[in-house]
């Protein structure tokens, strides 16, 4: 497959010259023609009366689509919620674990990751284990080793929220299988930005926040559930989610068959045309631009970076081991106090995590944005 270096898209945000934004992680800005739809969904609100019955499903079921693409499978198999944590709580809800079994999981992983596996394991006896990254910077090594006869749950990311250290979920997803553990993934910081496909790592769930690297608003977020899951239990009982709801004038009645697939799964409210729109223009663009394309592209600015950074003596994780839409730079002794607030006072935003400033640039970023980090971390000549 080739890859495409893609133009800047800066014109696309309302970003001024003055902004060196490189905290995508966390949170992208709303692209103008999303912004754009919002107002047409919100217009819908100021017009009730243009907003029919079916429009409650019309604009879901694009954004559902545009998602189910995303991962290559179908509609069916998505839900929309509402974020991360309510798509893991979803899953551990579902999944059974019996006393002694473990939940694997990374050290240092997001909250959202790691709340509701620690409820399940309080509530069934069983034992979460957290996995330590190498000396070398391998998660991927890491997690397979300490995958086990034992293992009966593996809940990871594909991308380190702190620093993007990256995972093989494909491989990890092999292991978990041959000793029949269960795949629970959360791609918040990584889908969008890295290629995901659903057939070829078979999660059995498989959550994203949608405001990061899917460049949509906040408070929407993106599951998969795999068929064999699909008869499960929805965290909440709404009414929409039910069989022929879209008949608004036979809702009282009651039905005990769910739509179809995944669907039974989706949030109450759901049909927000303001936010639904914006999503689908966002989602159709990242398509548009084509995931690979924008990993590739990404990736060859943040080598630059990498590599500028590794030449001022500073402290980079190995390529092979970091995802290509993060760098993060590792001070071993602690970031210095202040830092960000340092920078951003001349407005350059990234973010501090642990013991790293996290870069996380996209396609609205300049060869400038990243020479006036460096000249603000006290590198006033680097080029790259
Ligand atoms: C890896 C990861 N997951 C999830 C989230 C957000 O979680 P939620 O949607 O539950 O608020 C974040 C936010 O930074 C994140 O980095």
């Amino acid at each position: 497959m080739t890859n495409t270096i893609l133009k800047n898209q800066r014109h696309l945000f309302d970003m001024p010259d003055d902004i060196a934004y490189l905290n995508c992680a966390y949170m992208s800005p709303l692209m103008t023609p999303a912004v754009d739809a919002a107002g047409q969904g919100i217009q819908y609100k100021v017009q009730p009366w243009t907003y029919g019955g079916s429009s409650f499903f019309t604009y879901t079921e694009q954004l559902r689509a545009l998602a189910a693409k995303m991962i290559n499978t179908k509609s069916d198999n998505v839900a929309l919620v509402p974020s991360a944590s309510y798509g893991i709580q979803v899953a551990a809800n579902n999944i059974s674990l019996s006393r002694g079994g473990e939940i694997l999981v990374l050290k240092d992983q997001f909250p959202s990751h790691i709340y509701p596996w620690r409820e399940k394991a309080k509530a069934c006896g069983g034992k979460m284990v957290t996995v330590e990254r190498r000396e070398n910077g391998d998660w991927t090594k890491a997690v397979l080793d300490a995958v086990g006869a034992r293992t009966e749950i593996v809940a990871l990311p594909a991308t380190h929220w702190a620093d993007g250290g990256y995972l093989d979920v494909e491989i990890i997803g092999k292991a978990a299988r041959d000793v029949d553990a269960k795949l629970v993934l959360d791609l918040t910081q990584s889908l969008g930005a890295m290629p995901f496909d659903v057939q070829a790592v078979q999660p059995d769930f498989m959550v994203a926040a949608g405001y990061k690297w899917l460049m949509g608003p906040y408070t929407l977020a993106y599951l998969y559930v795999a068929p064999e899951w699909q008869d499960g239990v929805p965290l909440e009982h709404n009414w929409m989610n039910r069989k022929g709801s879209e008949d608004f004038s036979r809702l009282v009645d009651y039905q005990d068959a769910f739509q179809p697939g995944a669907r039974r799964f989706d949030m109450g409210e759901k049909s927000n045309p303001a936010q639904v729109m914006a999503a689908c223009t966002s989602l159709q663009q990242l398509l548009d631009w084509g995931v690979e394309n924008i990993s590739h592209t990404l990736g060859a600015r943040n080598a630059r970076v990498a590599n500028t950074a590794r030449q001022l003596g500073l402290h980079v994780t190995e390529d092979n081991f970091r995802s290509p839409h993060y760098v993060a730079l590792q001070y071993k002794e602690g970031v210095p106090d202040g830092l960000a607030e340092k920078l951003a006072a001349q407005n350059i935003f990234v973010s501090v995590r642990g013991n790293a400033v996290r870069i996380t640039p996209h396609l609205y970023n300049t060869d400038t944005d990243i020479e006036r980090l460096f000249a603000g971390l006290g590198y006033a000549r680097a080029r790259i």
